[in-house]
C-alpha cells in the first residue's frame, strides 16, 4: 500500500494527542502533527508513540501561512484532522483575543491552505477536511431536549462563539469553493492526559493536594461526558466514513450535573487512596463565585453518527470515570511536570537536538 498521510494539527493537546495515538497504534496512516506548543500543547502526552517512524512532530503556528503551505507540499496528505485551538471557557473570559486569533484566523489560514493544495491534486477522491468542534455551539439548553445537527448556532461564550465562527468558515469554503469538508460537534471530553484546568482532571489533582474543590455557582448545571478515545475514534470515522459537507455530533448520553461528577471522583478517590486520617474527599468540596454567562446544560442526540456511520462508544461515564482517576494516580509525574512547568523543559530538552 502507498504511504497515506493524515495531518493533525493541536496533536499535542488532550484529544490530538488521543487521536495521533490512536492513528499510529491501530492504522496504517503516517501522521503529522502541527502544533505550536502553547501552554496546552504537551509532547509527554506522545512519548509512546514519539519514535514510530510513521509520526512527525512540525512546531508551527496554524496562522502562519507560509510554513503550513510547505507542510501540505512536503508531505501530500490524503486528510487533515483539525483540532488545535484554545479551548478553556475561563480563559477566554478573561481574554479572548488568542481564541480569535487561533480559532478563527488560523482555521481560516488552514482553509486556504487546503484549498490551494487540493486545487493542484491529480487524485481529489480521498482528500477531506475534518474540523473538530463542540456542542458549545449551539448554546444552552434548559431541563430537557438534545442538540442536533439541525439545532440553530447559539453560541454564548468567546470560546464557543470563535468554534461557531470556525464552523462557519469550514461551510463556506465547502459551499463556495467545493472544499471537501466534515464537522464534527462533540461533547465535554474526559480521560488521560487531560490538562488539568479543566473539572475532571482539576478536582483529581485538588482532592490529592488537599485543596479545595471549586464548585461553580450551586453545580447542578449539566455536561454531556464522553470518553476521549471514543472522541478520537469519530474523528477518524468522520475522517473515512463521513458524507462531504455534513457535520456529526457526538455524545455518548452521559447527562451530569458537576456536583454529581465530583461526587463521583471524591467517592473513587476515598476507595482507591483513602487519606491518612481516613476523612472523605467530599468535605474538600467548595462552592465559589459562579462562571460568567455559564451555559447551563449541554446534552447531545448522537443518532446520525451511530446511524449512518456506526459510531458507538465503548465507554459510559461510570467505567469511563474510573479508568481516568487510575490513569491520574499511576501517571502523577505526567501530573506533576505540568504543574511544575517542567513539562516545557521537557520538551525543549527532548526536541531541540531532533
Ligand atoms: P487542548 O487545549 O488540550 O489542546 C489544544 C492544542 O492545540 C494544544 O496542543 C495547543 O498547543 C495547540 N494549539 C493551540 N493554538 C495553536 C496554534 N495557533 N497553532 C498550532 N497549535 C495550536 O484542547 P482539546 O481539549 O484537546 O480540544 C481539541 C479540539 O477539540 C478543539 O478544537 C476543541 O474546540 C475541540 N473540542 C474539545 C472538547 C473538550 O471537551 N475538550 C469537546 C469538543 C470539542
Ligand atoms: P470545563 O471543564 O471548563 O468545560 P466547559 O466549560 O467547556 O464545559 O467545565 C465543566 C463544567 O464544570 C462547567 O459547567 C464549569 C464547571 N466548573 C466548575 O464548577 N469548577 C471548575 O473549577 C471548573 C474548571 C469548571
Amino acid at each position: 500500500m502507498t504511504q497515506q498521510t493524515l495531518l493533525v494539527t493541536g496533536g499535542a493537546g488532550f484529544i490530538g494527542s488521543a487521536v495521533v495515538r490512536q492513528l499510529i497504534n491501530a492504522s496504517d496512516y503516517h501522521v503529522v502533527n502541527i502544533d505550536v506548543l502553547t501552554y496546552a500543547g504537551n509532547l509527554e502526552s506522545l512519548k509512546s508513540i514519539s519514535d514510530n517512524p510513521r509520526y512527525k512532530f512540525e512546531q508551527v503556528d496554524i496562522c502562519d501561512k507560509e510554513n503550513i503551505a510547505r507542510i501540505f507540499a512536503e508531505y501530500q496528505p490524503v486528510g487533515i484532522l483539525h483540532l488545535a485551538a484554545e479551548s478553556h471557557v475561563d480563559r477566554s473570559i478573561v481574554g479572548p483575543g488568542e481564541f480569535i486569533q487561533t480559532n478563527i484566523v488560523g482555521t481560516y489560514n488552514l482553509l486556504e491552505c487546503a484549498r490551494e493544495y487540493y486545487s493542484k491534486l491529480t487524485d481529489k477522491s480521498q482528500f477531506k477536511f475534518v474540523h473538530i468542534s463542540t456542542d458549545e455551539v449551539f448554546g444552552s439548553l434548559g431541563e430537557t431536549g438534545y442538540f442536533s445537527e439541525t439545532t440553530a448556532y447559539d453560541p454564548r461564550s468567546p470560546y464557543s462563539a470563535s468554534k461557531a465562527s470556525s464552523d462557519m468558515l469550514v461551510r463556506a469554503w465547502y459551499h463556495t469553493y467545493n472544499l471537501p469538508i466534515v464537522i464534527t460537534n462533540c461533547t465535554n471530553n474526559y480521560g488521560p492526559y487531560h490538562f488539568p484546568e479543566k473539572l475532571i482532571p482539576l478536582v483529581i489533582n485538588n482532592a490529592l493536594a488537599g485543596k479545595e474543590l471549586p464548585i461553580y455557582g450551586k453545580g447542578d448545571n449539566i455536561r454531556d461526558w464522553l470518553y476521549v478515545d471514543d472522541h478520537a475514534k469519530g474523528i477518524i470515522l468522520a475522517y473515512e466514513k463521513g458524507q462531504l459537507g455534513e457535520s456529526y455530533c457526538i455524545g455518548g448520553h452521559n447527562e451530569k450535573t458537576n456536583l454529581e461528577v465530583v461526587q463521583t471522583i471524591c467517592k473513587i478517590l476515598d476507595e482507591l487512596q483513602p487519606k491518612a486520617d481516613a476523612k472523605s474527599y467530599l468535605e474538600q468540596i467548595s462552592y465559589v463565585t459562579d462562571r460568567a454567562g455559564h451555559d447551563f446544560r449541554y446534552a447531545m442526540d448522537p443518532s446520525k453518527i451511530q446511524n449512518d456511520l456506526g459510531w458507538q462508544a465503548e465507554e459510559n461515564f461510570d467505567t469511563g470515570i474510573r479508568k481516568t482517576v487510575q490513569w491520574y494516580l499511576d501517571n502523577q509525574e505526567w501530573v506533576n511536570h505540568i504543574l511544575s512547568g517542567e513539562y516545557q523543559s521537557w520538551i525543549q530538552q527532548n526536541y531541540s537536538s531532533r
